[in-house]
């Protein structure tokens, strides 16, 4: 049976980077089935609903979905698409690669994985909103951090470096973080991997200073998502950095950055972190020679200064996006 593929453009530059990445897929998964699936703000202001049950239902009806991004509306009543889905399909780690394409000025590439937890935490979505006083409850289970380390271990032993898993955290203000470090540790000893944990704010700088010491990190939900705009900068910003959401039965890849409605309409987003979200979703099905051809053949453009305005380029989104596909031709040709 042919796979299901799941396309959900969004909002702002959702709808001008995902085709680029759709491109990349219909390249490479010629009998797959797209279908797209519409969410976000624009459908919120249409039907009064951004994410309906039945939007669940088709979501969850695929082997996989690309997703570009969605604006949050303002309305306090409004609940986050991404929260919803992450929690209906129950998607309970986000990876989040960290990886370079063009050197650093001592030669050396930056490549590092943030394993997010992504259902607990600070966006377990338990709130009372009152006119005095709000509160989000912060809530860490022993079982939510067992199989977030579980997958964090299995990345550390698959990548086969350095064998040490950092725990990014705040036990010293945060008591829930404690059984987050402690459950951590547990796992990665009974992987045979050494732990080091690191305060969260420390870890913001020093995986900036210092990339190259990291491997793989495991944290918690909000701080994975703030460490891993930080770890922006080290690969080019956030038009560069791609995820997959990850549970045992669904897959969800998007880019790490948000609608943009500052650059939206313009055909100037870099459609590079959607591509790579395609790629590791290429790589979940098991095409890890193609996820890297792909991750080849944007290096090769980029480093060869073609590139859209945010890298110093001057490439529209959609030009881009062509460039990339011929690349991609021209390489395969080459390895036939
Ligand atoms: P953002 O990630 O959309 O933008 C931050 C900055 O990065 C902006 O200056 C933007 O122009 C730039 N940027 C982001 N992606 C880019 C790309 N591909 N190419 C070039 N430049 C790029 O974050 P922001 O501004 O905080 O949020 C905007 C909207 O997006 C909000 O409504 C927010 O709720 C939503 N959001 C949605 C996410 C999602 O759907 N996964 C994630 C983060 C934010
Ligand atoms: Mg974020």
């Amino acid at each position: 049976m042919s796979l299901r593929i799941a396309v959900v453009k969004g909002d702002g530059i959702g709808p001008e980077v995902i085709p680029e990445a759709q491109k990349i897929l219909e390249h490479f998964l010629t009998d797959a089935d797209f279908f797209e699936v519409e969410l976000g703000l624009a459908k919120w202001e249409k039907t009064g609903s951004a994410c309906s049950p039945d939007d669940i239902r088709e979501l969850k009806g695929a082997d996989a979905i690309i997703f570009g991004a969605v604006t949050t509306p303002p309305d306090p009543d409004y609940r986050s698409v991404l929260l919803q889905i992450r929690h209906e399909l129950d998607l309970y780690a986000n990876l989040r690669p960290i990886r370079s394409l063009r050197p650093n000025p001592d030669g050396s590439f930056v490549d590092m994985m943030i394993v997010r937890e992504n259902t607990e935490g600070l966006y377990s979505g338990i709130e009372e909103i009152g006119t005095e006083r709000s509160t989000t409850l912060r809530v860490v289970t022993k079982a939510g951090s067992r199989r977030i380390a579980e997958k964090a271990c299995s990345l550390v032993l698959k990548r086969n470096r350095n064998h040490q898993l950092v725990i990014g955290y705040k036990g010293n203000v945060l008591k829930s973080d404690l059984l987050f470090r402690d459950t951590c540790s547990e796992v990665a000893s009974s992987f045979g991997i050494q732990t080091k944990a690191v305060f969260i704010d420390a870890l913001c700088l020093d995986v900036l200073q210092h990339p190259n010491n990291y491997d793989v990190i495991v944290t918690t939900n909000m701080f994975g998502d703030i460490l891993s705009d930080v770890c922006g900068y080290l690969t080019g910003g956030l038009g560069m950095l791609p995820s997959a959401n990850i549970g045992e039965k669904y897959a969800f890849f998007e880019p790490v950055h948000g609608s943009a409605p500052d650059i939206a309409g313009k055909g100037i987003a870099n459609p590079v972190a959607a591509v790579r979200s395609a790629a590791m979703m290429l790589e979940y099905f098991g095409m890890k020679q193609q996820a890297c051809l792909v991750e080849e053949s944007i290096a090769d453009l980029i480093n060869s200064g073609v590139c859209t305005p945010d890298l110093g380029g001057c490439e529209s989104t959609s030009s881009f996006g062509s460039r990339l596909i011929a690349v991609v031709c021209k390489k395969e040709e080459r390895k036939i």
